[in-house]
């Protein structure tokens, strides 16, 4: 049977692997693939770099018109990451009549409709299987397994980064910037890890569970979207003071014909499942009205997991499965969108820590605002200090009963206006 031919467009921590097994585990593939698979080209920036794989040189490229000039090459398997020049390279490729393969969130979150809207204009199909919790096979999951239900919630961990950040700092004690540091060394993290931590790279994920679960609805930057870059020690300490942990948990849920999105550092009681969440580790939650909750755990991040996906995606494209679930199933497609579900209309329970100076009253006016915006208040901390360190700041932990959002946030915001509170107060969502 004649060769796939396969363009890798990126060589670095995923690119090499792919490359490599490419090489390495040839006969395995070819033999999963129904046909053989043969690596023609791999477009890098600087082809002087060491790269841990064997490359013939004659395969190496830095100009993409080689790949697309190439009718041999039928799959362009994209690595570059970033949003530019990876979305022109998808499109030309598309238009070039190549399927594409991508694990780029940040592309598909902000340009998914023009790609697989252009995708469909040239009779191609786009795969991306390892855009979304490294090498768990989620968007398969959603696509194709639970074909059958409509999706009403998805609660997950979606960046390996930070879940290894914070199990590093929660479990082993290690600051904030060696765990960082940690993560990149072993090839989690996106070039730019702000993306991680920041929570925008939990957003990008999100926003392609959401489409796929829920379909057309708010775009990437309507995502209420926290990282874990602002979290404090002493957050950490109190939730597990509480019996919780804190989590970078990203959530979608179905309401009334609204879409609720969010991702937040978030406490979670330590005995739930995504608790127990480590590491590099993501979990997908995903409730659907006839199969009920599942759920999907495994590497979410480095190099071999993500490889998996992306040669799980490749064997698919060469037996013809891929097309026909995004023929089919019509993928991506653009319809009714869904509204975003507005604050007034969400409801939670707050953990909430403010900074208040010790002196007679104080509890008191920040529990009367608290009442007066129908907040209710579940359990209160503070640590018992010294008579000498009174009318010194101290921080005061609140647990809340259930309540709507854009209320707690008022009541906030008028908390932190009091004379007796020293610094900007600290609130994070508790899942149930
Ligand atoms: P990476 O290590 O930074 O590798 C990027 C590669 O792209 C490098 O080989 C680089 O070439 C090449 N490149 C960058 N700009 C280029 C340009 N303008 N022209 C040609 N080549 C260019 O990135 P990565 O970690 O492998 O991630 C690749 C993609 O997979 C990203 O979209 C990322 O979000 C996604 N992803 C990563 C992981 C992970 O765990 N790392 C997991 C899931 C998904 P040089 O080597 O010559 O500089
Ligand atoms: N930087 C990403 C993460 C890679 O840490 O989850 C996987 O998408």
């Amino acid at each position: 049977m004649e060769p796939l031919g396969i363009a890798l467009l990126g060589c670095g921590t995923v690119g090499s692997g792919v490359a490599r097994l490419l090489l390495t585990e040839n006969e395995r593939l070819s033999k999963r693939a129904g046909r053989p698979l043969r690596l023609r080209w791999v477009l890098v920036r600087d082809p002087s770099k060491p790269r841990g794989v064997a490359l013939p040189s004659d395969i190496i490229t830095t100009d993409f018109r080689t790949v697309l000039r190439d009718p041999q090459v039928m799959v362009v398997i994209e690595l570059i990451g970033g949003l530019e020049p990876a979305r022109h390279f998808i499109l030309q490729s598309l238009e070039a009549g190549k399927d594409v393969i991508t694990a780029n969130k940040a592309v598909l979150a902000h340009y998914g409709d023009d790609i697989f809207e252009t995708a469909r204009r040239y009779g191609r199909t786009v795969a991306f299987e390892a855009s979304v919790g490294g090498g768990i096979p989620i968007i398969a999951a959603l696509a194709e397994e639970l074909a059958a239900n409509q999706i009403l919630s998805i609660q997950a961990i979606l960046n390996g980064t930070s879940n290894f950040i914070l199990t590093q700092m929660q479990e082993e004690g290690v600051s904030y910037e060696a765990a960082l540091a940690e993560a990149q060394r072993r090839g989690y993290a996106e070039a730019d890890p702000t993306l991680d931590v920041s929570g925008a790279d939990a957003a990008h994920k999100l926003a392609i569970l959401s489409r796929l679960a829920f379909g057309p609805g708010p775009s990437v930057q309507e995502i209420f979207c926290r990282g874990i870059d602002q979290l404090q020690l002493a957050d950490l300490r109190f939730a597990q003071e509480l019996g919780y942990t804190i989590k970078l948990l990203a959530e979608a849920w179905l309401q009334d014909g609204q879409v609720a999105l969010h991702v937040e550092p978030t406490l979670i009681h330590r005995l739930a499942p995504l608790a127990q969440v480590r590491g590099v580790y993501n979990a997908i939650l995903v409730r659907g009205d006839v199969v009920g909750q599942t759920l999907y755990a495994g590497r979410g991040a480095g190099q071999m997991p993500t490889t998996s996906a992306i040669l799980a995606d490749l064997i698919d494209l060469a037996i013809g499965r891929a097309q026909l679930t995004f023929r089919t199933l019509r993928l991506w497609e653009n319809h009714n969108r869904l509204p975003l579900r507005p604050p007034e209309r969400i409801r939670s329970r707050f953990y909430l820590r403010i900074t208040v100076e010790d002196r007679p009253g104080v509890i008191g006016e920040v529990a009367t605002i608290l009442g007066k915006h129908q907040v209710s208040i579940s359990s209160v901390i503070q640590h018992e200090a010294l008579d000498e360190c009174e009318g010194e700041a101290v921080p005061v932990v609140i647990m809340t009963h259930t309540t709507n959002l854009s209320a707690f946030r008022l009541a906030v915001a008028q908390i932190d206006r009091l004379s007796c509170v020293a610094a900007p107060s600290i609130y994070y969502p508790v899942a149930d």
